[in-house]
Formats: C-alpha cells, structure tokens, sequence
C-alpha cells in the first residue's frame, strides 16, 4: 500500500515534469533541432550551390549535402511558401507527361538575387510520368510534395552514339517528403510515375557547373527497357523526347 505522502510526492513529481514539459514547449525548445525555418533552408541551398559552382564541392559531395538537406526540410512549410495549394487549383494537369510550374522565391529573406540553380514544380496526374532521362553537367534532385509515385533511377555509365549503358540503382515507392537526387556520377537518370490522382514533386537544378563537361545540359532520353546485358547492365536505346512521351509520358 501506498502512503498518502508517498503518492502526494509522486502526484507533486509528475507535476513538475509535466510542468516543465509545458514550459520547454511553450518556449520552442522542444521543436525538431535539426530542421532549419524554410528561409534558412533556401540560404543553405544557395551556399552549397555556390560551393560546387566554385569547384569547392565534387557533383558526388553536393548530391550528397543537397540529400541530407532535402531530408531536413519542413515540408508543410515548403508547401506553404510555394503555394501550393494555389499551383494545384490553378494547373491542369497534361493527358501526357507532366505539368512544369514555376514558384517565386523573391520574397524570401536573405536570399541573394542570383540564386544559382533552377527551380519548378512537377505535377501529374495519375499513371503519367516524368518520363525517363538522364542529364549531363547538371545535379538535381526532388522533394515529393504530394502523391505517391513510383522512382527509379539508373547509374549512366556509359555513352554511345545511339545508346546508353545503365544500371538500376534505385526503384521503389515514393510519399510525401522522400527524396531523390542526380548528379553526373550517381542515379544520373531518373523516371516518376504518379500513382495518385493529383502528384507534385519540389526541383532544384544546377546546370552548367563544371566547365570541363562539354556535353550540353539539355534531357537525355532514353528507354531503359532496352536490352539485358551482363551484370545487371541495360542497353538502354537514346530516344526522342516525343517517342520517350509516347511510350513512358
Ligand atoms: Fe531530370
């Protein structure tokens, strides 16, 4: 049995826990440490960006940041400076392939004006895609926003005249705040099929940050159901953009 004085001093206990619980709250220090406000998100994005435009970081060490960055966001916050809600009321989502829609970050605090990367969102309604292709001399990756789509991406490994060699690196089901990103050197080609009726996926791009690639930055279409080569390999044939629309979009 439990004294009357042994169980005041336990109420009295939870009390002040609970107590110092409501405090801690109340004064925002028991929000996630590690994700940034949305403006500060942007900043850092601007910084890596200008680390691997200055060759301070490698395409494989700014896909790497860009990842672990993405994985920080506060993606309701997200939601809310690039509306949204607004993109989806005002866009028509294509019969074929995806809609592209800008967002304007001008108002966001201690951005520089120059940016360095590019920026859009990807909707789609359901079983259409952003449809397979790779990039030259670019990193990218994407934030889903809404929806569940199918990712896959390939390691370009090699370059012929009217073929690419690919490897499967990444295929499963992607929701709301998983990410994905492309550089020169790793998961370079990418694929999203919406499953779900209205699907919008967050990009930033940085283009052109290696003078050395000579290869122009413009989408490399591709069909990687081409054929089956040793080692898990594809002989993935280059396509046109319209017959990769036809076949994939
Ligand atoms: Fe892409």
């Amino acid at each position: 049995m439990q004294s009357r004085r042994e169980f005041h001093a336990k109420l009295l206990g939870s009390a002040i826990a609970f107590g110092l619980v409501e405090l801690l709250r109340s004064r925002d220090l028991l929000a996630d440490p590690i994700k940034p406000t949305v403006d500060k998100w942007f900043l850092e994005l601007t910084e890596m960006t200008k680390d691997l435009r200055g060759r301070k970081l490698t395409d494989l060490e700014f896909q790497a940041k860009m990842e672990e960055l993405y994985k920080r966001v506060d993606l309701k916050a997200l939601c809310g400076l690039i509306k949204l809600d607004e993109v989806e009321a005002k866009t028509k989502l294509p019969a074929n392939g995806a809609a592209n829609v800008g967002f304007d970050l001008s108002k966001v605090d201690g951005l520089p004006g120059n940016l360095g990367f590019g920026k859009q969102i990807f909707g789609c309604g359901k079983g259409r895609s952003v449809v397979p292709h790779g990039h030259a001399n670019m990193c990218t990756g994407f934030i889903i926003l809404k929806g569940k789509w199918h990712g896959r991406h390939y390691d370009r490994m090699e370059t012929h005249a009217d073929h690419y060699v690919i490897k499967p690196t990444i295929d499963k089901v992607f929701g709301p705040g998983d990410v994905s990103t492309v550089s020169d050197h790793k998961d370079n080609v990418h694929w999203f099929k919406a499953d779900a009726d209205a699907a919008f996926i967050f990009n930033v791009h940085v283009i052109g940050y290696d003078p050395k690639i000579k290869e122009s930055s413009g989408r490399l279409y591709l069909d990687p159901d081409g054929e089956k080569l040793a080692g898990g390999l594809v002989k993935a044939p280059k396509m046109s953009s319209a017959d990769c629309h036809k076949k994939y979009g």
